[in-house]
């Protein structure tokens, strides 16, 4: 089979598999790398009143996060997941309203409903 016939078959397997939510451990990891790194970038925006970068951040936390909801995880109850993953998806939206209208109590409390809600998931879940 020619190279791009392979590359497709990969990405057609990739593709129905999360659509069953089986859980791809790989880039779960990244999207977790990719959180630490939002925490530290959220918080020094909000230290210096850079909104704009922060409202980029919250959504980028949003749209990684949103994309590994549909996992089942390996081991917990996956309602739990749906239920902070769900929870941790609607506080970076606020954070990210928030940010928009330069309001550093509203940031900041998303920020904090964050790293609950991680706290809450690495407890079930890693
Ligand atoms: C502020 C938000 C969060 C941060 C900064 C964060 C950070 C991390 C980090 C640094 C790791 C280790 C990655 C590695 O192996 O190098 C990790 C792993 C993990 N986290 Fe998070 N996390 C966050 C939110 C969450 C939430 C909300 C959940 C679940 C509901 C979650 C579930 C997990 C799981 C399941 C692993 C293990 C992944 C695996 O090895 O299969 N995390 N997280």
């Amino acid at each position: 089979m020619k190279k791009v016939g392979v590359v497709f078959l990969v990405f057609l397997i990739l593709g129905v598999a999360s659509l069953f939510g089986e859980y791809n451990k790989d880039q779960v990891v990244s999207v977790m790398r990719e959180n630490r790194t939002l925490v530290g970038q959220i918080q020094n925006a909000l230290k210096e009143s850079r909104f704009a970068d922060a409202e980029k951040a919250f959504y980028r936390f949003a749209e990684l996060n949103a994309a590994i909801q549909p996992f089942t995880p390996p081991k917990g109850d996956k309602k739990e997941w749906d239920r902070i993953m769900g929870a941790f998806v609607s506080a970076a939206v606020r954070g990210g309203v928030a940010s928009r209208s330069k309001d550093a109590t509203k940031s900041d409390a998303a920020l904090k409903e964050l790293l609950a809600l991680s706290q809450e998931g690495h407890k079930l879940f890693r």
